[in-house]
């Protein structure tokens, strides 16, 4: 009687081996297929950025392209304000003020010396970024400032919004 179970049994090991052999792959596949859908790297740019020694920042406005910021240096502070219209994100221009002055912001002291202007569709904006004319819902972003631990660059953080009355200072 024995004999005649074996066939029987050897089969049903066989079925269920094979069928755990298929659950298994499925699995793995289906965990490779669903990781897939994770990259592996995030291709985010960078928020923070070095922007070069403080001494390549003579005193006044200095435009960097890449960044389309407008960094300024007055003495040993320094302060970043976005060249990227509110509008529609067109890049403004700085426009030198014939008569720089001297204003609040934020309740800090800050030195006006230029405006700004808008080429796609006429936005102004005062030399602490206020909008003041023109379809611009808001104000230019101010961004933080810091110097690098490792060489001393300074460096913008465009993520990292901050009020008017940021300054950073050189010590
Ligand atoms: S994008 Fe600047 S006014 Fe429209």
């Amino acid at each position: 009687m024995s004999d005649e179970k074996q066939p029987t049994d050897r089969r049903d090991f066989l079925l269920k081996l094979g069928a755990g052999a298929g659950v298994a792959a499925i699995t793995v596949q289906a965990g490779a297929s669903l990781r897939s859908l994770v990259p592996n790297v995030s291709y985010d740019a960078p928020t923070t950025v070095k922007l070069g020694p403080p001494n390549d920042f003579p005193d006044g406005l200095k435009f960097l392209p890449d960044e389309r910021v407008l960094v300024f240096r007055e003495g040993n502070t320094f302060h970043a304000i976005s060249a990227v219209c509110t509008h529609l994100g067109c890049t403004v221009r700085a426009e030198a003020l014939p008569n720089p002055q001297t204003t609040e912001a934020a309740g800090a002291p800050l030195r006006l010396t230029h405006r700004f202007l808008c080429p796609c569709h006429g936005s102004e904006y005062k030399g602490d970024g206020t909008n003041v004319a023109g379809p611009a819902p808001k104000p230019l972003a101010w961004f933080r400032l810091s110097f690098a631990a490792d060489d001393g660059q300074l460096v913008i953080d465009l993520a990292d919004e901050v009020d008017r009355d940021f300054r950073l200072t050189l010590g």
